[in-house]
């Protein structure tokens, strides 16, 4: 079942925001080595994802084949296995993946068999030219569109149970047609609820804090995805990349590093690998968290944890450092609660029912409160 299949948000890594197009089977090799060598494997992280430009031709009898970027597919496969991870692939419904590449369009029943015979235990499935056939056969008709999208996304579900080998489904719409409200429905396991994420402190925040409202949608089997990770990836810094990191635990999202594995900084490493924060990611409740507070550029979220735990975040949006206070009975604790900050790695106190901290331009405090 979804909920045996991803129980929690599914972690791992995947090629396309550091590799894009440029993807090969050494890059994977390497990215899959470094997990487990780096301690990122121990931490948590798990699927090794080839995203878009792995697809060759089709042969005689339709089936798809790798280009010369993946000249063996099925060995690569069996390395990534041999160190104890799982493989993702990608694919997209349309005739075409966005990049161009040969998508699943009249083949979708051969390509899941595919997938499975190679041991795949992954599928992003990228919604891509398949908008153009809804643009054809629905162009006046928004309901008759979604309705094909939703389809199309079946048939691949339905494809690979018959296919016979558990694999985990990834929706990527860019959260087209409220996404979240059916996406258990055709069989996703996570579903993307934006476009694209970039390397740069205003679009992770535009999407990160703009999932305010979405929690109510996820939960073990089913989770919202605001995007993979760029942390590492050189366009933050590491303070706004522990933002990054934070916001993406509170949300219960997947953590899917997209940064060069064989080639992280310490800080990098330190920040994807801090096992504190990704308690709360993987929490057993499966809880998204939500807004609790907006006071101009300060926010406050928070996420439900196990054991009448929570984890809040006090974000700071703002290019100058402020002062932020945590009344506790606004996440309805007692005043005594029991405070850590989890990037400090220490146990901090309130006053009075209130903690004050100094979050530094486009930071974050994260604490976890406990009874
Ligand atoms: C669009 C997706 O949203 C991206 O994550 C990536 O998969 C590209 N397509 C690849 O073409």
């Amino acid at each position: 079942t979804a909920a045996q299949l991803a129980p929690t948000p599914p972690m791992g890594w995947n090629s396309w925001n550091h590799f894009a197009g440029k993807v090969d089977e050494a890059d994977v090799r390497a990215a899959a080595k470094a997990m487990v060598d780096s301690g990122m494997a121990a931490a948590g992280y798990k699927y090794i994802v080839i995203d878009d430009t792995w697809q060759g031709k089709r042969d005689a009898q339709g089936f798809i084949h790798p280009n010369s970027k993946f000249p063996d597919m099925p060995g690569l496969i069996q390395y990534v296995h041999s160190l104890g991870l799982k493989f993702g692939i990608y694919s997209s419904p349309g005739p075409q993946t966005c990049a161009g590449y040969e998508g699943s369009y009249g083949h979708v029943q051969q390509d899941a068999e595919t997938y499975a015979r190679w041991g795949v235990d992954y599928l992003k499935y990228d919604l891509c030219s398949y908008l153009g056939i809804m643009h054809k056969e629905a162009a006046n008709n928004p309901a008759k569109a979604l309705a094909m999208q939703q389809a199309a996304y079946l048939k691949m579900y339905k494809a690979l149970a018959a296919a016979g080998r558990p694999i985990v489904f990834s929706l990527c719409q860019y959260g087209i047609g409220d996404v979240w409200k059916w996406g258990p429905s055709v069989g996703g396991n996570l579903w993307r609820t934006t476009g694209d994420i970039q390397d740069n402190y205003a679009r992770m925040a535009t999407i990160g804090f703009g999932q305010a409202g979405l929690a109510k949608y996820a939960g073990p089997g089913h989770w919202n995805d605001p995007d993979m990770l760029e942390v590492g990836n050189g366009g933050m810094t590491n303070e706004e990349y522990r933002t990054h990191m934070s916001l993406w635990a509170l949300l219960a999202a997947p953590l899917i590093a997209g940064n060069d594995l064989s080639h992280m900084s310490p800080a990098t490493l330190a920040i994807l690998t801090n096992r504190e924060v990704i308690a709360v990611d993987q929490d057993r409740l499966g809880r998204e968290g939500d807004r609790v507070s907006k006071n101009g550029a300060l926010e406050i979220w928070a996420k439900p944890l196990t054991g009448g735990a929570k984890a809040v975040g006090l974000f700071n949006r703002d290019t100058q450092p402020h002062s932020m206070t945590l009344q506790l009975s606004v996440v309805n604790f007692p005043p005594h609660a029991h405070l850590r900050d989890l990037w400090r790695h220490k146990t901090v106190h309130a006053h009075h029912g209130a903690y004050t901290v100094t979050v530094p331009a486009h930071g974050v405090v994260l604490l976890k409160l406990t009874r």
